[in-house]
């Protein structure tokens, strides 16, 4: 495993702290800048992404460009040691492009065009649109691409949407001529037959919609793929001027908490840093350890779209947000916990939206480190400056890595497939819900995870995860296969192996793919009314952390062994004694199977027997307690043990007889420490001090 990465950019070891910047709303005040520059230096802040929305400033007209104010940005900057992120401005565009060329437009799945207005409203077929951006993006990567103050590209602002004018319908059609080359492999891949929806001509197949086709689960399956690739493609239409200009600089493109309408491990390859836009909404009435956990999970996802490569934390509020119900403030404490949270899971970075708030339109209350009083006398800038202190003083953490043993499987298509299949559960298959169940438990335990797409290197992990892999091909079946055969430990659940790349069942019994590796057939699923129980019940005492029994609900699969063995059986129902969670013994692995959606503790006390069993280490072997976890990221010779206290209490964590040294206080640490509210410990222990 790579322990070491580079820095993001040569120009600057250690950690970036910034903000997206928007001197462009500001160029009739040019005294601002200055007062920036002396406040970013204030804030300890070293990077701005700038120039995200900023085309209208760039192109006031068309073809007449207007690069001199950020000339000025750059040059200041440069002069005072910080340095930007710059993006291309695609991600709205001026008036006057919409008005001449209507095509830019998106059309919405309605068949209807869009009006101007908004952002991220674009065709990205269009050609006049394409056109404009690989014109800009050309000047921008002329004129700074070499700037000094320049260390890397932001590309456009996170990209989403899907558009259904007559180009992308045209682009769909190609898309599926390539990928099946005939409509005869078509029809069959999509069941067309099903209702006498068989196409005769590539011209009559057209993107969902909601007055047209959307009941063809392979079509529609299709169109979710089409739609990410269209925006693959346009990403890498964007990044090739600048690419040809200056090859070595980074490129990344800003995401959002594990986006529905795009697969993002798509993008992994055209980007050089994988960054994201976090906004957890602490202290709002849901479950704070479910909120961290499901942020803890995306900062996991995030870094392992590139292989556990450190990311960026690309935008997180400095303050409040301005869109959620009841915006709370961040109660002390929660911004450096919520900051070094991205850290402990691999990021390099801590940016926030945004530096300066803007004075007008709908954002100008969301939260920024510098407010309308315009000066650093505010409990958000300390906040925000502090934070700045201590990403220096904890510099050598960057580039260090996650070393995660284990790893869940959690595929787009399988998502989308899922959710757009009428079956036992309409009422809600709650696939992202299922997948934090069993990622909370290690999470809790403090065990660091992999989140990965089934077409990923497994080898290296000690046990995987594939939580309700309804969608299961034949190559991630062998896949899976393989792994276990080699001594792997693979866990999945009811409702996996049910449908292959095109959403057609698999025949010949479920789990399909999965059936030899696991060991037993399912026959029938049952669905559960809401507030309907059965129950898991422990069969002797085979699996020795497990208690007694644990309530399933929702969803329990009647499942026949075909060699695994019987770890847990259903209580009630005409289907009691039958088997409720089992084992295969395979190759030199094993292969468990859960038949029901079971309540907690029955994660927790799961993983914590199979971690033992497998082998996989926890950061800190130590009772954690609830809502606090460990995490810990490592450069081969130092652990960086970062302990998160999420639970709203004053916590006291014992060390299980380590040592080591505190971070920030630079104190040796043996026994115990104390976590405040909402407050956090990072740890440093040599190789040689681990157990
Ligand atoms: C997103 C956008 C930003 C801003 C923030 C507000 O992440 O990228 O431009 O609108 O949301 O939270
Ligand atoms: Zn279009």
């Amino acid at each position: 495993m790579t322990t070491s990465f580079p820095p993001i950019s040569p120009k600057l070891k250690g950690f970036m702290h910034g903000a997206d910047y928007n001197p462009d709303q500001w160029q009739h005040a040019p005294e601002i800048l200055e007062e920036d520059i002396r406040l970013m230096k204030l804030a300890k802040c070293n990077v701005m992404a700038i120039g995200i929305f900023a085309w209208a400033a760039l192109e006031p007209e068309e073809g007449i460009f207007t690069f001199e104010w950020l000339d000025r940005v750059l040059d200041r900057f440069a002069a005072n040691g910080i340095y930007a992120w710059l993006a291309t401005p695609s991600g709205a565009r001026p008036a006057w492009m919409s008005a001449k060329y209507p095509e830019v437009l998106r059309v919405e799945a309605n068949r209807v065009r869009n009006l101007h207005g908004g952002r991220h409203n674009h065709c990205y077929s269009s050609p006049v649109y394409r056109a404009k951006v690989r014109i800009m993006n050309t000047k921008l990567a002329e004129r700074y691409a070499h700037h000094p103050a320049v260390i890397g590209w932001h590309i456009s602002n996170e990209y989403g949407g899907e558009c259904h004018c007559d180009f992308c319908q045209e682009a769909f059609r190609e898309w599926l001529q390539e990928r099946y080359g005939t409509l005869a492999a078509l029809n069959q891949a999509w069941w067309t037959t099903f209702w006498s929806h068989t196409y005769t001509d590539w011209s009559q197949i057209e993107s969902p919609a909601p007055h047209g086709e959307r009941m063809v689960h392979g079509h529609n399956l299709d169109w979710r793929r089409f739609v990410t690739d269209r925006t693959v493609d346009f990403c890498r239409h964007e990044i090739a001027p600048l690419r040809a200009i200056r090859p070595e600089l980074p490129v990344t493109a800003n995401m959002m908490d594990w986006f529905e309408g795009l697969d993002y491990r798509k993008f992994a390859d055209i980007l050089d840093v994988i960054s994201w836009d976090a906004y957890p909404t602490w202290h709002d009435l849901q479950d704070q350890g479910a909120l961290a956990a499901w942020f803890s999970f995306n900062h996991d996802l995030f870094r392992s779209l590139k292989g556990g490569q450190p990311f960026m934390l690309m935008e997180s509020t400095p303050s409040m947000t301005n869109w959620q119900a009841v915006s709370k403030l961040k109660r002390p404490g929660m911004h450096l916990l919520s900051s070094l949270q991205a850290v402990a899971h691999g990021s390099d970075t801590v940016q926030y939206f945004q530096w300066r708030k803007s004075r007008g339109s709908s954002e100008k209350l969301h939260g920024a480190v510098v407010d309308h009083v315009g000066h650093e006398h505010t409990r958000v800038f300390s906040d925000v400056a502090e934070l700045g202190g201590i990403l220096e003083k904890i510099a050598s953490v960057a580039g260090s890595a996650v070393p995660a043993q284990v790893a869940i499987i959690a595929d787009w298509d399988n998502r989308w497939a899922v959710k757009d299949s009428q079956g036992p559960l309409n009422r809600g298959i709650d696939y992202e819900r299922t997948v934090m169940q069993h990622y909370r438990a290690f999470w809790e335990l403090g065990v660091p995870v992999d989140v990965i797409g089934s077409d990923d290197h497994f080898a290296h992990y000690k046990l995987i995860v594939a939580p309700m892999m309804y969608l299961c091909t034949e190559q991630a079946g062998a896949a899976i296969e393989a792994f276990v055969a080699g001594g792997g430990t693979f866990v999945t659940t009811y409702w996996s192996g049910i449908v292959n790349e095109s959403d057609l069942c698999h025949l010949g019994g479920f789990p399909g793919p999965l059936r030899s590796t696991l060991g037993i057939w399912s026959e029938e699923i049952d669905g559960l009314h809401e507030g309907e129980y059965n129950a898991l019940v422990r069969r002797d005492d085979k699996l020795p952390g497990l208690k007694e029994s644990y309530e399933v609900y929702d969803l329990c699969d009647l499942i026949h062994t075909e060699g695994a063995e019987v770890l847990a059986e259903y209580r009630e129902d005409f289907y009691a004694g039958r088997p409720a969670l089992t084992v295969n013994a395979f190759g030199k692995g094993k292969a468990y199977y859960l038949a029901a959606r079971a309540k907690e503790p029955f994660y927790a006390d799961f993983y914590g027997q199979l971690i033992q069993e497998a082998g996989v280490s926890r950061v800190i072997d130590t009772e954690l307690p609830s809502d606090v976890t460990a995490q810990m990221r490592t450069d081969g010779e130092n652990d960086y043990v970062f302990l998160l206290n999420f639970s709203g209490q004053a916590q006291e964590i014992g060390l299980a007889g380590q040592a080591f040294t505190d971070l920030f206080s630079g104190r040796a640490e043996q026994a115990a420490v104390h976590l405040d509210v909402h407050g956090l410990r990072l740890l440093k222990r040599t190789k040689a001090g681990r157990i």
